[in-house]
């Protein structure tokens, strides 16, 4: 019987966030620190899983894998007591081994968890405690050894002058025999500065049992938690570097990398240059040999090879090999460009699909549209999709010529080759291959303003 679990304390307030929302929803690089944690466990291979949460748990359930189960801590009395409220779980899942992680603690790797768990198999231990050594262990509890082995841990608030100095602390990340932490918990007091269980007291309780402990060296990384903004925003960019460091190892060109902000799911492909400026996340998949940027945010986009999106926004959208977009241009949810399309400067394209080789170069709006290959549209375009109730769909053939500063008021038809005049307001479906134009004629009165007669400051 080989079972493991792992439980995730994860009921702190944001207090010391200065925040109403629960700590472990604060993000690094656009991700809940507890879901990069999640993302550990399952990297890890490990599948049961229970989160303990507290206030606001279904804000912090949105975020968890469906799969998890939900232990609730109603009062916050330490990370033992946390543990406590998982007890039935770990004993209803008749798991042999147990692994406790903090949810503030985004950085803990797969690997380390993984190894951890290794050492914790073969050395049989009770307790296996991951720690890391750190050049500011402020805060955190000291790992104290006898003889070179794992005595105790002592917190910040509880250490004296010389476990102060102590520079290995612990990450917050254990390894447990569930059988041992059900009797350590038993027996847990709140004999310590702040009068709360603390989980770390089961090192003292494995060695008073005479029970093996251990101690696993992480990389410090793991043990990087974010109590605070400030801690917050240096795990942020020690997460940031890491992202920046893979992308250039895989060939692609951030020539000003300080200045560029990737989220950690987002993929990018070799000879693609990222500019200054830009902010990259969710799932979002760049190919290769594009120019990204400068100042450009890319959501949960999927772009294709050479594409160049300049000073632009592309949210929930599929943009096709060759697309041109920009500069300030806003590529909104629900878009699928086809390739070589070319979107210029201001131009807002939502829940549209627009065929291959198809221009929408300047100032134009194009919402919930069908629009054909090899489209021509002019200056200042409006497919006017809102009657105030309801939102209507254009649908454009392939071929279409629409001329400048023209509205289309959907739900409208326009079939292939339709070639329709600038200035046209179109109301009516135009069949294929026809001229649409819509506005008044013109008028000119010869001599009206002679001499600047009704102008005088244009008479010089
Ligand atoms: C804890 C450890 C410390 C370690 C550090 C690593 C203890 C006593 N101390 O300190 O040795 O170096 O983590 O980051 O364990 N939580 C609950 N319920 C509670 C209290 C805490 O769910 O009643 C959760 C928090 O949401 C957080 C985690 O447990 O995710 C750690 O709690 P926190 O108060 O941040 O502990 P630290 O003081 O950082
Ligand atoms: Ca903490």
């Amino acid at each position: 019987m080989e079972k493991a679990c792992a439980v995730l304390l994860a009921a702190g307030d944001g207090k010391r966030m200065k925040s109403e929302k629960p700590k472990v929803l604060c993000e690094v690089l656009f991700q809940p620190m507890i879901a990069w944690v999640a993302k550990a466990l399952a990297g890890a291979g490990i599948e049961n899983c229970c989160a303990v949460l507290g206030a606001g748990y279904e804000q912090v359930r949105g975020v968890l894998p469906a799969h998890y189960s939900v232990a609730m801590q109603h009062e916050r009395k330490g990370t033992g007591h946390a543990v406590m409220m998982a007890e039935d779980y770990i004993k209803n899942g008749d798991f042999r081994d147990v692994a406790v992680l903090c949810g503030d603690a985004p950085l803990i790797a797969s690997g380390d968890i993984s190894a951890a768990y290794d050492q914790h198999k073969t050395e049989k231990n009770a307790v296996t405690v991951l720690t890391a050594k750190v050049s500011n262990p402020t805060g955190y509890g000291r790992i104290v050894r006898t003889d070179g082995k794992v005595s105790a841990i002592v917190e910040q608030a509880d250490a004296d002058e010389a476990t102060v100095l102590i520079d290995e602390i612990n990450a917050g990340a254990y390894w447990f025999n569930a059988e041992f932490l059900l009797e350590a918990l038993k027996g847990m007091g709140t004999s310590n500065v702040q009068g709360e269980y603390y989980l770390t007291d089961t090192v003292a309780t494995a060695i008073k049992l005479g029970r093996p402990s251990g101690a696993y060296t992480s990389h410090p990384d793991a043990a990087l938690g974010a109590n605070d903004r400030r801690s917050l925003a240096i795990l942020n960019e020690i997460a940031r570097k890491k992202v920046i460091d893979r992308l250039l190892d895989n060939g692609v060109d951030i020539p000003f990398a300080g200045q560029v902000v990737v989220g950690p799911s987002v993929e990018i492909g070799a000879d693609t240059i990222i500019l200054p400026g830009c902010i990259l996340k969710g799932e979002t998949v760049v190919g290769n040999g594009c120019e990204i940027g400068p100042n450009t945010q890319l959501t949960d986009a999927a772009i294709g090879d050479g594409c160049k999106v300049v000073s632009s926004f592309v949210e929930a959208s599929r943009v096709d090999d060759g697309v041109s977009i920009g500069p300030m241009s806003n590529i909104r949810p629900g878009c699928h460009l086809g390739p070589d399309v070319k979107i210029g400067d201001f131009v807002e394209v939502k829940s549209s699909n627009i065929g291959a080789k198809t221009s929408i170069a300047h100032l134009s709006y194009i919402g919930d549209s069908d629009v054909g290959t090899r489209c021509n549209f002019g200056c200042g375009i409006v497919t006017v999709n809102y009657d105030g109730n309801t939102k209507h769909r254009t649908t454009i053939g392939d071929g279409v010529f629409v001329g400048c500063n023209s509205n289309l008021i959907a739900p409208v038809v326009l079939g292939d080759g339709v070639y329709c005049g600038a200035g046209t307001t179109v109301t009516k479906d135009v069949p294929a291959w026809a001229l649409v134009v819509g506005r008044s004629r013109q008028t000119v009165r010869e001599d009206w303003n002679k001499s600047g007669a009704k102008f005088k400051k244009g008479n010089g």
